[in-house]
């Protein structure tokens, strides 16, 4: 466990007692929980990339998540920091909206319990995010996550992407279960830069995100003007740059379905037309009345190359030739 101060560790200590207790938390009771329970008093915390979301980003964070999102999936969901802040404040939502379902994805089996206790209501799913197209959730409206970042060991590749970063990963199974996405990510995977920046720059995607797009067909999006860098100091033991991103899939979707339609559509042979005189009372004549005109395949060549009357239906094959 790395390092905490007197206090963090009695704070730390006091959320545990509470977790252990037989009865429901009040309201109070789990907000204390959330701030000081130490998610690195778990010994794979550093290797599981575990480093929850402090309250105000995950409060900000929220406010991307669509009003309409009814069913929503957590994707590493730690003790269930993000799930919390785009629950109902309080137990209830404004304007008489439903209560919204939550399911919870986490392997470590101490925020699962720590989690449950704090979100009851969700679905706790213990278990790799990288099977989670295996577990029968069915579809959501919005996928959220602060997912571990970069090179963190996995057990497998999402559909697509073969690259190193995880929170990639992520975001290409999310795009297969949800319609829309709401990422914490480090800044340098966002194809923009705007938290602790003078101002907004776009289009700033490296390599390794231009590959993931190119593969995925899913293109990040910008926030309604978040700037993470206000909470850089209330990460428990870290500090890291990090954007929170949007995505439609919907959109992202019908995109890759319109660029494929129009790479398999059957693109129509090269014009070829050629003058023949045809006599025949079906075929339209040019403008001169004696000419004809036809597109290849339409017209058949005697001995001497002069275009003589044929009817339609036999003259492909005699038309390849000719061409
Ligand atoms: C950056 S933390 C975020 C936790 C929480 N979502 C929050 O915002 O506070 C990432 C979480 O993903 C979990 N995790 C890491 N690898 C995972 C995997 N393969 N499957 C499920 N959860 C994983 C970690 O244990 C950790 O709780």
């Amino acid at each position: 466990m790395a390092k905490l101060t007197k206090a963090e560790e009695k704070l730390h200590a006091e959320a545990l007692a509470l977790v252990d207790l037989e009865r429901d938390l009040s309201e109070v009771e789990k907000w204390f929980v959330l701030e000081h329970f130490q998610e690195a008093s778990t010994a794979t915390n550093s290797t599981h990339g575990a480093f929850f979301t402090p309250d105000g980003l995950a409060r900000d964070f929220a406010i991307e998540v669509p009003d309409s999102a009814a069913r929503i999936i957590d994707f590493g969901a730690g003790i269930g920091r993000l799930s919390i802040g785009c629950r109902n404040q309080f137990g209830s939502r404004w304007n008489s909206d439903p209560d919204r379902e939550f399911v919870c994805i986490e392997r470590n089996s101490a925020y699962v319990r720590i989690g449950r206790k704090l979100l009851p209501e969700a679905v706790w799913i213990e278990g790799d995010v990288l099977d989670v197209l295996d577990m029968g959730l069915g579809h959501f409206d919005v996928a959220i996550g602060n997912p571990p970042f970069g090179g963190i060991k996995r057990s497998k590749d999402a559909l697509g992407y073969k690259g190193r970063k995880f929170e990639y990963h992520v975001i290409a199974l999310a795009s297969q279960l949800a319609d829309y996405g709401v990422f914490i990510i480090p800044q340098m995977s966002a194809p923009f830069r705007y938290s602790g920046r003078p101002y907004y720059e776009g289009d700033c995607g490296d390599r390794e995100y231009r590959k993931f797009s190119d593969v995925t067909g899913i293109v990040l999006n910008a926030n309604c003007g978040i700037d993470t860098s206000s909470y850089a100091g209330d990460w428990h033991g870290v500090s890291p740059a990090v954007e929170i991103v949007t995505v439609d899939f919907e959109e992202c979707r019908s995109a890759a379905a319109h660029e494929e339609e129009t790479e398999t559509a059957v693109h129509p042979v090269p014009m070829k037309v050629i003058d023949v005189q045809l006599p025949e009372p079906d075929v339209v004549p040019s403008e001169s009345g004696e000419q004809y005109m036809f597109q290849l395949g339409e017209a058949q060549v005697d001995d001497r190359g002069e275009p003589v009357p044929c009817h339609a239906d036999v003259l492909l094959a005699i038309a390849n030739e000719v061409s």
